[in-house]
């Protein structure tokens, strides 16, 4: 049974966001170019991304902009310098990062909601400065969260002790939007700018904006990122139309057009940003055993495997049971996947959770038979994710009633599939057969 497009409006936080501000761009460490940049009224705000299409939000010190001078973009003359760095010494010794907020900083809650979750799932700690605190780390390094017109950040720590700025505008007013500047403060580079990126999207340089290009350089090994495997899905991650040279052409898009979508999210850290800062920070060094965990689960700061979403158990080897009787590990050769309820309505605020799980590295294919689930832009109101790189990184999701997607292929042990419904608007939900060859 097909059922009609529901057109509802949701409070979305993204909405709220303008981007109606001057914006510095601070780039070789002093503010160089200003631009104003003004949203289309009957644009979507999301696709601008927080933090503008024309916005840098990185502030370099002097060896990283040296570094991005030598490693000229590719394509402009046909080779790529490497240069050897490590940036080991921009992490924050003892992963404590003294702050302060600049006098009358207006939404320090938001702030420190972002710190918390970073401190939540890292060792990370985030600690008013103090002279003791300074003498128990070892540097003057001070973290400054200030207002600005725009977002902005250092990567890591800066070497020569003193305040480092994070400025944060209006259009960074959110968990997830702040989540990201913390990200850069800790070390992270932006994702798109891993060396291995071009296996993952492919950037249009013809569409992005004059003097911009250097946005999409690539890094070379050395920066952090490249041993876990690449995540769009990370808030680190650029949106498919950031620094486009009319904000509607994509300078960005994913190699498999179902992920472009979660390109650029600002909902909060994916499970790779996480489970990176864990690695980066080593904050599983002092656990007595070492466990090993399954699905791409790591051993967490408290010693216990912390699992991809959807997954639980103390090695990851089972699936999170919601509220819905839904879910379950798939062992059999062949089987049948439905929505909670079907054929009837699915329910609400439905959390499923599947693994289809092989004995050994195998072909699972998947083939639909129904599909009708709530429609919304990037499926954010109901959706069904299937986890097609693996259960530890985001996959593409799918949702409407119109289109049955082709049968699915994945190779692998370990295929995750997720089904969220919010709280209203239930459709019929969904029927897909597996095997596993
Ligand atoms: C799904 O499996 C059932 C039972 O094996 C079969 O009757 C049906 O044709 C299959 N549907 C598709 C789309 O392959
Ligand atoms: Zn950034």
């Amino acid at each position: 049974m097909l059922t009609l497009l529901s057109d509802k409006m949701k409070p979305v936080l993204w909405s709220k966001i303008f981007f109606l501000l001057l914006i510095g761009v601070f780039v070789f460490g002093k503010p160089l170019e200003y631009s104003e940049h003004k949203s289309e009224p009957n644009r979507p705000s999301e696709e601008l991304g927080v933090e503008g299409a024309f916005q840098s939000d990185i502030q370099l010190t002097p060896e990283q902009a040296r570094e991005i001078k030598a490693d000229d973009f590719p394509s402009e003359n046909g080779r790529l310098r490497r240069k050897a760095s490590s940036n080991m010494d921009s992490l924050w010794p003892k992963g404590i990062v003294p702050y302060e907020f600049e006098n009358n900083f207006p939404w320090t809650d938001v702030v420190l909601e972002a710190i918390r979750r970073w401190e939540d799932e890292t060792c990370i700690m985030f600690k008013e400065v103090s002279p003791s605190i300074q003498a128990e780390v070892g540097h003057t390094n001070v973290l400054k969260f200030s207002r600005g017109s725009g977002c902005s950040s250092t990567i890591g720590r800066y070497h020569d002790g003193g305040t480092q700025e994070t400025f944060l505008g209006d259009n960074c007013r959110s968990v997830g939007a702040t989540q990201h500047e913390i990200g850069h403060v800790i070390g992270f580079y932006h994702e798109q700018s891993r060396p291995d990126r071009d296996d993952h999207v492919l950037v249009t340089e013809t569409n992005v904006a004059r003097g911009r290009l250097w946005e999409f350089k690539k890094y070379d090994r050395n920066h952090i990122r490249i041993d876990e495997p690449y995540d769009i899905g990370s808030v680190m991650h650029y949106g498919p139309t950031w620094f486009s040279k009319d904000n509607r052409a994509h300078t960005m898009d994913a190699k498999d057009a179902r992920m472009t979508p979660i390109m650029g999210q600002r909902h909060g850290l994916s499970f790779m940003d996480v489970k990176t800062a864990n690695k980066l920070y080593n904050c599983n060094r002092d656990c007595p055993t070492r466990l090993v965990c399954e699905n791409g689960g790591y051993v967490g700061p408290r010693c216990t495997c912390v699992c991809p979403k959807g997954l639980s158990g103390q090695t990851c080897s089972e699936v999170s049971r919601g509220s819905t009787a839904c879910g379950a590990v798939l062992r059999q050769a062949k089987g049948t996947i439905t929505s909670p309820g079907y054929p009837g309505k699915y329910t609400n605020s439905a959390i499923c959770n599947w693994m289809i799980k092989a004995d050994e590295e195998r072909t699972i294919t998947l083939t639909f038979e129904m599909l009708s689930i709530e429609s919304s832009d990037k499926c954010d109101y109901d959706s069904l994710e299937i986890k097609l790189y693996g259960p530890e990184l985001a996959g593409p999701k799918f949702c409407g009633v119109h289109q049955m997607p082709d049968p699915i292929v994945y190779q692998g042990q370990s295929l995750v599939i997720r089904f969220l419904s919010d709280s209203s608007e239930n459709y019929a939900g969904f029927k897909i057969n597996y095997t596993i060859q």
